[in-house]
């Protein structure tokens, strides 16, 4: 009977690439994919950091998957992502059941390491930050076969914001070569890919030799049957003129960019070390809107860091008014061991920073709402990728990155079709057909 695996991924898009090329090689080496972790031979838990509720489920989840050791003594039971290389041999202490730990620089090594775990006998724990990071490379079979797909373009950050776990666990800024990844979107191009989203955690700062993003860019926009581009995250600091000019001329490249602003306020962005003021945060955005009219916005943002006083707050509520995001990704302040802001006075209480939260989702779901109902009865192109979650028709996503249903057979799957949006709510749009696909 073959071998099964299981794999669990937490934590963002960097860590659902690496899955997916784990999972690749697994198959490679012989197993079989398994929704069960109690069915399977090899189980896996790629984990994020970035906070300490992340932190905290991952560990959790871990403990839990370890009890499966008990009823089947012979299940290797392995461990990556950020959490992995944070913790280390910590957690084949912590966890005796645990077979592997697995760092994210290593898992292009995963092929030979996978090798000595099935050979038992030894744990494992591989780690390495300020190495070469080991990336995949060759024969980029496509596993999931879908239409969109993801490349990390570079690994690590360099820039050591204040609050930040990212640069401790991930390592210093490394850039793959032009070659092997323009190479890897024409193999995903050819297997029927149409969009890729070019992964880093800091995406516009790379750099290999002579090559730069938007250059990267530009080779990408010319492969034949890709369709789409995007890319994220972004940092303000690196949104270079020439990166903003892409948009203006750049026809793949998808109106919408990702573009964290953490705070409105100058004090707690100088604090936060992030390199820009607010001012120069929004001229970013006036020259993205004028590069691309109708470009969708969407950011990142903290309440509660050390020392946020309210009238702070009110600041990054301003900014949010102002720049009208289409869509925020918003979290309370955490303390991450061993970053300068964890060891920063004037931590605020858990009820003020719920509340400071609370008081921001309202504020967005309102604009993003608004934002939303301006499209009503507008025509938008639709990637469609599947039927939809609901059972309603089928589900794709406009060149802004939001989510339109609509009724159609399933020839439209995998095509960009053309669709008059009727309807809107917080987190997705209804529309009709109005013209066959592409
Ligand atoms: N590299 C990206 C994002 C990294 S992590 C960037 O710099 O934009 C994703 C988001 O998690 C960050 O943008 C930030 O808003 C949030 N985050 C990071 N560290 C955090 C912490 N200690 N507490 C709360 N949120 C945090
Ligand atoms: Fe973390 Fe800042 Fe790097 Fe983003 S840019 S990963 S927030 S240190
Ligand atoms: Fe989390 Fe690591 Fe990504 S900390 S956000 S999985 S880089």
């Amino acid at each position: 009977m073959s071998k099964r695996y299981y794999i669990e991924t937490m934590g963002c898009q960097m860590n659902e690439y690496d899955s997916d090329h784990l999972s690749r090689i697994l198959e490679d080496s012989g197993y079989l994919r398994s929704g069960d972790p109690e069915k399977a031979d090899f189980v896996l838990l790629n984990t994020c950091s970035v906070r300490e509720k992340a932190e905290q489920k991952a560990l959790s989840r871990l403990g839990r998957l370890a009890t499966l050791k008990r009823k089947n003594p012979r299940i290797l039971l392995a461990v990556s992502g950020c959490v992995a290389q944070q913790r280390g041999v910590d957690l084949l202490e912590r966890f005796p059941g645990l077979d592997l730990v697995l760092g994210p620089r290593e898992i292009g090594n995963f092929r030979t390491i996978l090798g000595k775990a099935e050979k038992g006998g030894m744990r494992v724990a591989s780690i390495n930050t300020h190495g070469t990071p080991a990336f995949f490379s060759g024969g980029f079979e496509y596993f999931q076969r879908h239409v969109k797909a993801y490349i990390t373009i570079m690994e690590g950050c360099d820039n050591f914001c204040s609050y930040c776990i990212v640069p401790y666990v991930r390592g210093r800024e490394t850039s793959r070569s032009p070659r092997e990844l323009l190479d890897e979107a024409k193999s995903l191009t050819l297997q029927g890919v149409k969009e890729i989203t070019l992964l880093g955690q800091n995406v516009n700062s790379y750099a290999h030799e002579k090559m730069r993003f938007p250059g990267l860019l530009a080779a990408m926009n010319e492969i034949k049957g890709l369709d789409r581009i995007r890319f994220t995250t972004s940092h303000p600091k690196d949104l270079s003129p020439e990166l903003i000019q892409c948009f203006a001329h750049m026809e793949k490249l998808c109106s919408h960019i990702h573009l964290p602003f953490q705070a409105g306020s100058n004090r707690v962005l100088k604090s936060m070390r992030r390199g820009y003021t607010r001012e120069k945060y929004m001229d970013l955005i006036g020259e993205l809107r004028k590069a691309r009219p109708g470009i969708a916005v969407t950011s990142d943002v903290m309440v509660g860091f050390p020392g946020e006083t309210q009238e702070e707050f009110e600041l990054t509520l301003d900014l949010m008014r102002r720049v009208e995001f289409d869509n925020l990704f918003s979290f309370k302040y955490s303390d991450r061991e061993g970053t300068p802001a964890a060891r920063m006075e004037g931590k605020i209480q858990e009820p003020e920073k719920l509340a400071r939260l609370a008081r921001l989702q309202d504020l967005q779901r309102a604009i993003t709402l608004k934002k939303n109902r301006e499209l009503i009865n507008q025509d938008v192109e639709v990637l469609v990728e599947g039927p939809s979650k609901k059972g309603q028709g089928l589900t794709g996503r406009t060149t802004t990155n939001k989510i339109v249903n609509f009724n159609c057979d399933n020839k439209c799957i995998n095509k960009i079709v053309h669709v008059t949006i009727k309807r809107a709510s917080f987190n997705s749009l209804w529309g009709e057909l109005t013209s066959s696909a592409r």
